[in-house]
């Protein structure tokens, strides 16, 4: 079972990417979860360039091979990252995201957790058409204090609330 996980933050320290790695780590042997990166050369969205950008047909590839999808993205001025939100415009047409199960996270250093980008970003992968339920998505405050200096998460409610969140998508892809 392959599953794409995509950060919504381009910081090489970023607490979401290794909220990534981290659920990449809990996965059992037969599943490979695979961090997509170059977010960042994604061309800005315009239907003028449709056709032919690499990182375009790179990335929608990526996603298209995935059985499923796992986002973990920081709030930025109440809403998902202006590279996500591009990343995402971009599967619109193609439909690579359309009936795939998802899971979603934001995570942030203030206790709110990121709640409202993740709101926006379940309301832009609600209009791409992917699969989730009220247990697919989480919002972690606090980040800072539930991981080690170096990126590893370590406070034991968050671990087990990440395993969860992946139970529950890889059951959906095993139902789809
Ligand atoms: C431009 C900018 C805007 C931000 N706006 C918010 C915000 O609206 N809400 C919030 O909780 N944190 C906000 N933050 C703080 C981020 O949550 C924090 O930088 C977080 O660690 C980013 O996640 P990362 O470590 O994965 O990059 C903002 C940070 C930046 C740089």
């Amino acid at each position: 079972m392959n599953i794409a996980a995509i950060s919504g933050s381009l910081k090489s320290t970023s607490s979401n990417t290794n909220i990534l790695k981290t659920i990449a780590a809990l996965a059992p042997e037969n599943v490979h979860i695979s961090i997509v990166n170059g977010l960042e050369k994604l061309p800005h969205f315009s239907p003028d360039i449709e056709a032919g950008d690499k990182f375009v047909n790179d990335f929608r590839k990526q996603i298209s091979k995935a059985a499923g999808v796992i986002f973990s993205t920081p709030e930025y001025a109440f809403g998902i990252p202006g590279s996500l939100k591009n990343a995402l415009d971009w599967l619109v047409s193609s439909g690579e995201l359309n009936e795939k199960p998802i899971a979603a996270i934001s995570a942030s250093p203030l206790y709110s957790g990121g709640d409202k980008a993740l709101a926006s970003l379940l309301l832009t992968l609600t209009a791409l058409g992917t699969r989730f339920d009220a247990q697919s998505s989480i919002s972690i405050g606090n980040i800072k204090n539930k991981m080690s200096p170096d990126g590893t998460i370590t406070d034991a409610a968050t671990i087990q609330a990440l395993q969860s969140l992946l139970n529950n998508l890889m059951e959906k892809i095993s139902q789809s």
